[in-house]
């Protein structure tokens, strides 16, 4: 059972979602968008109402490993140990090397311009680029809206945790959809803001339960471009993303996802359907046309909505209409759609 506590703090969290989809409805994202990070107060309400209710919920619960504010910090730990401790990332190294050659190699016969010998070669070299780096002490990871910095005290990451809301020594502030890309991190002068992320330089990018805060496709899809810049090639981005029905109600959202992240230059190396969320990775590929080649592979339909533009991500809610009844209206309107795919997952639901 949910206590009035969890109730009240789950209502501020999704008031602030359904209030800025209906402002960028109303007004466009961007004057949305601004004016949504200008609410300083709203905008620490719902840092202070998400952490106390991950944490409260961790804490209470913290032997039940099916939590799932545990559980998806938990798979997001367990996959980077697995890709970059036990192997993971030299398999794909040579996964990707393979799927190079064999593009490389059918477009060089078709237009009969070069021998075997130097594929062979090339090949040679890929696979031992990957072999021969040097093995990582620590995993630099970019946590963006980051809240309240979950990996923090998880010792085999450098962490950088960002969000709208600073939290100090903890979170820096930063939009990340306005945040410059270049040579080098650059600071505030009080150090609590980043103002610039250093380019093609994080082993790891994790997009948890994020993507779905910005109210706009576009939104989205700038925000995993710029994941794509700012990971070293053989990175990963994570995405997790809210949704507790079967793993068939979104499957086509989840597939659109795929393709456009492709298309950018990611190959998908792991999904998975929790109970109340979708998990994946994507790779940076140091080769973009061997990440590019599933899209190319795939015959989508261009009249369907999700396949109409490659510079959009979009999310359930995008198809819905939001109206303030269903903001202010009884407690038992919550319990609709929206509320399920966004909020379900939050920890007062399994009270
Ligand atoms: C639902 S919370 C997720 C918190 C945490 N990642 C987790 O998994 O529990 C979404 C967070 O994203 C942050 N956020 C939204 N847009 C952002 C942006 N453009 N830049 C940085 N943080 C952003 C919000 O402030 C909020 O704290």
């Amino acid at each position: 059972m949910a206590t009035e506590e969890h109730k009240y703090l789950a209502d501020i969290i999704k008031n602030t979602h359904a209030t800025l989809r209906e402002e960028a409805q109303n007004y466009g994202p961007e004057i949305a968008w601004k004016r949504h990070t200008s609410c300083k107060d709203i905008l620490q309400k719902y840092a202070s109402s998400m952490h106390k209710l991950a944490t409260t919920y961790w804490i209470e619960n913290n032997l039940n490993v099916k939590n799932s504010t545990y559980s998806r910090i938990e798979w997001i730990k367990f996959h980077c140990e697995e890709y970059f401790f036990n192997g993971g990332k030299q398999k794909y190294d040579i996964r990707e090397g393979d799927i190079k050659l064999k593009i490389d190699t059918n477009c060089i016969i078709e237009t009969e311009v070069a021998t075997n010998c130097r594929l062979n070669s090339e090949h040679k070299k890929d696979r031992s680029d990957g072999s021969l780096r040097k093995p990582i002490e620590k995993v630099s990871l970019l946590d963006v809206g980051s809240c309240f910095d979950p990996f923090g005290s998880l010792d085999m990451f450098e962490v950088t945790a960002i969000d709208l809301n600073s939290v100090p020594n903890k979170v820096l502030r930063c939009d990340f959809l306005n945040v410059r890309i270049g040579d080098e991190k650059v600071l505030s002068d009080d150090c609590q803001e980043v103002l610039q992320l250093p380019e093609s330089s994080f082993d790891v990018v994790v997009f948890s339960l994020f993507l779905e805060y910005l109210p706009c496709p576009k939104q989205r899809y700038a925000c995993c471009k710029k994941a794509y810049d700012l990971l070293q090639n053989g990175g990963i981005l994570f995405i997790v993303s809210p949704d507790s029905k079967h793993v068939n109600a979104n499957v086509k959202i989840i597939k659109s996802w795929r393709y456009v992240l492709s298309k950018l230059g990611f190959m998908r190396i792991k999904y998975e359907k929790l109970r109340h969320m979708h998990c994946m990775v994507f790779r940076k590929c140091a080769f973009k046309h061997v990440a590019t080649r599933w899209a190319d592979l795939q015959r989508p339909s261009y009249d369907d909505a999700l396949y109409k533009d490659v510079t959009s991500i979009y999310i359930p809610q995008d198809f819905r209409n939001v109206s303030r009844e269903n903001v202010e209206g009884e407690k038992e309107e919550y319990d609709s759609d929206e509320v399920t795919s966004m909020f379900n997952e939050l920890p007062f639901e399994q009270l």
